[in-house]
């Protein structure tokens, strides 16, 4: 397409299947140059779909739970091996609830739980960072892209301890983004991408009207998982290399509207 990773190797986290974010992330980046190697945890290794995506994109898999330091170091080492070098993309795209999966009120939240959901979908981002930084793991001007969503940042009630887990993402961001840009010039990002169906999007309850909510509010209509691959692989590439440290909406325009004429449309007036 437009050869904008030609040259850059990177490693893509949370293609579980051909819904997920991560698997169209890493068509795009295969379409626009770069090699990469895939990951994701050893359970997810069952279903088997993943193998299909490392043939497509004629590369490999490493096994690796994103909570556990010595296999994110396996990840980065083997990955370095593979590809012939440090890395130039990262991409985290790992989230899970077992609160919001096992549908638990968000006032009766079980808090071991509450702490796998932290540990999977937001310190595994830490980690991912400074094990890479330890191990002298990417090169300078690398990318960092985590995926999350706007739950963070105002209140969606079915999404229980995830929007916690969600701001903590943002704000490692953050000061990653700082120490790692001053060392090596490196980004560090977050993307919060429009509801899109997935196994870890459905697992949200209501999802369908929420999807059809967003979809009303947002002037430029809900962005697909595709739209999203696309919006990060200009983050991975070098035209977007002063931009760092951010929480980047890529929604449509959803963040910004209070309510929209489509959804007006659909309300009752008082008495009528
Ligand atoms: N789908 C949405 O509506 C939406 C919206 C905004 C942001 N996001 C975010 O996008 C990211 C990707 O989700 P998706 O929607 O593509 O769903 P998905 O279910 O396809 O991806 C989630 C991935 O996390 C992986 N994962 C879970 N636990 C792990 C662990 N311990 N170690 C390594 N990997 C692990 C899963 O195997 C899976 O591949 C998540 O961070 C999610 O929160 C999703």
């Amino acid at each position: 397409m437009y050869n904008l990773l030609k040259g850059k190797r990177g490693i893509i986290t949370g293609a579980l299947d051909e819904n997920s974010i991560a698997w169209k992330i890493a068509l795009r980046a295969k379409e626009e140059g770069a090699t990469f190697t895939l990951t994701n945890a050893p359970v997810a290794m069952r279903m088997g779909a993943i193998q299909q995506l490392a043939q497509q994109c004629g590369t490999i898999v490493i096994p690796a739970d994103a909570t556990v330091v010595e296999d994110i170091e396996t990840l980065y080492r083997q990955s370095m091996e593979h590809l012939g070098g440090p890395v130039d993309f990262v991409l985290h795209s790992i989230g899970m609830s077992p609160n919001v999966r096992k549908k638990k009120d968000y006032g009766d939240l079980n808090y071991e739980w509450f702490q796998k959901t932290l540990d999977i979908s937001a310190l595994s981002f830490h980690k991912m960072l400074q094990v890479g930084e330890k191990l002298d793991a990417f090169n300078a001007h690398a990318s960092v892209v985590a995926l999350t969503y706007i739950a963070a940042q105002r209140v969606f009630p079915d999404y229980g301890d995830m929007a916690q887990a969600k701001a903590l993402l943002e704000s490692i961001a953050r000061s990653y983004g700082y120490r790692l840009g001053r060392s090596k010039g490196i980004r560090v990002n977050t993307v919060s991408q429009s509801p899109t169906l997935t196994t870890a999007g459905s697992g949200v309850g209501g999802f369908d009207v929420f999807m059809d909510y967003a979809e009303k509010m947002s002037p430029l209509g809900n962005a697909t998982a595709l739209e999203c691959a696309d919006y990060v692989i200009t983050l991975f590439s070098d035209l977007t290399r002063k931009v760092t440290m951010q929480n980047l909406f890529h929604d449509g325009g959803f963040s910004n509207v209070g309510i929209s004429d489509a959804v007006v449309q659909g309300l009752t007036p008082p008495g009528a």
